[in-house]
């Protein structure tokens, strides 16, 4: 397990800028010294954060510790009062509202709960961000509709409410819609919480599959340590503002680090 100051260091000096890299960039996301406050109360306290392109990095932590918050700040959906957060190279904190619409095109989110729009058929959930940000015509958006729900293992349910889908189908169809444009990284917020045993480990397996084949940068937030270990290349724990340890999931298992050890046993049971 690796203290934060040496990893981050080192990610720095891997992500950093003028580099030499022929697509000028080696991380897929780099976040840099990131503050983000709500009503004074500091959540975010100078985070420093570099996901490498393809890599699978689970971001762990307490309840109301900045994870959802983090991703929110990924997608644009939030400014930071501090910082910069660099998508392949991009700092997207100065971006104006329709530049940040561009760049949502190659992030897909995963929201916390699913947050299906219950008055859209399935197949329109599916479609929002083709109709939102391409110029399909019906027939292509249909295809593309069909071939994501196909990706996610979910046929003939385009037509179906959304709210007669169980938890696991609903965010089936939360990972197909974050995945239609298609994007280049793609966020889970909780994937897993709430669903049955079965419906976590079909979840599981999807997001190895879905890494496997769109070769994405991803990023899963998550209290499940079983899940965690499973999916991530590496492990990240948030805590007070920053990121307090990064490592594989062997180092994770094999740390002596007590913030680590306390986090993983109180999380055991779920
Ligand atoms: N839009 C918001 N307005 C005010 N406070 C917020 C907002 N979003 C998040 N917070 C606060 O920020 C903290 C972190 O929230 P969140 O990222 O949702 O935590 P979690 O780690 O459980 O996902 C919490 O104290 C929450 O109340
Ligand atoms: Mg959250």
């Amino acid at each position: 397990m690796r203290t934060p100051s040496d990893v981050v260091a080192a990610a720095g000096a891997r992500a950093g800028s003028g580099s030499g890299a022929e697509d000028g960039y080696r991380a897929a996301i780099e976040l840099r010294g990131v503050v983000k406050s709500f009503d004074g109360h500091a959540v975010l306290r100078g985070l420093d954060l570099a996901i490498r392109p393809g890599e699978s990095l689970t971001i762990m932590g307490g309840s109301g510790t900045g994870k959802s918050v983090l991703l929110r700040l990924i997608i644009g959906l939030l400014k930071p009062e501090a910082g910069q957060i660099l998508l392949e190279g991009q700092d997207i904190v100065p971006l104006p509202e329709r530049e940040l619409l561009r760049v949502r095109r190659k992030v897909g989110l995963v929201f916390q709960g699913s947050a299906l729009f219950d008055s859209l058929s399935v197949g329109e959930n599916v479609a929002y961000a083709l109709r939102e940000h391409t110029e399909r015509d019906e027939a292509a958006i249909r295809a593309r509709v069909r071939e994501v729900l196909d990706l996610v293992g979910l046929n003939a349910v385009e037509q179906m409410d959304p709210a007669g889908l169980s938890g696991g189908m609903r965010k089936r169809v939360a990972v197909a819609r974050a995945i239609a444009l298609p994007p280049r990284i793609l966020l889970y917020d909780e994937p897993t919480t709430g669903l049955d045993p079965s419906n976590v480990e079909k979840v599981i397996e999807l997001i190895l599959d879905l890494k496997g084949k769109l070769g994405v940068t991803s990023v899963v937030v998550t209290h499940d340590m079983a899940s965690a270990l499973k999916v991530s290349d590496r492990l990240a724990l948030l805590h007070e503002g920053r990121i307090a340890a990064v490592g594989t999931p062997e180092e994770v298992q094999a740390t002596h680090d007590s913030l680590i050890r306390d986090f993983m046993i109180g999380r055991v049971e779920g």
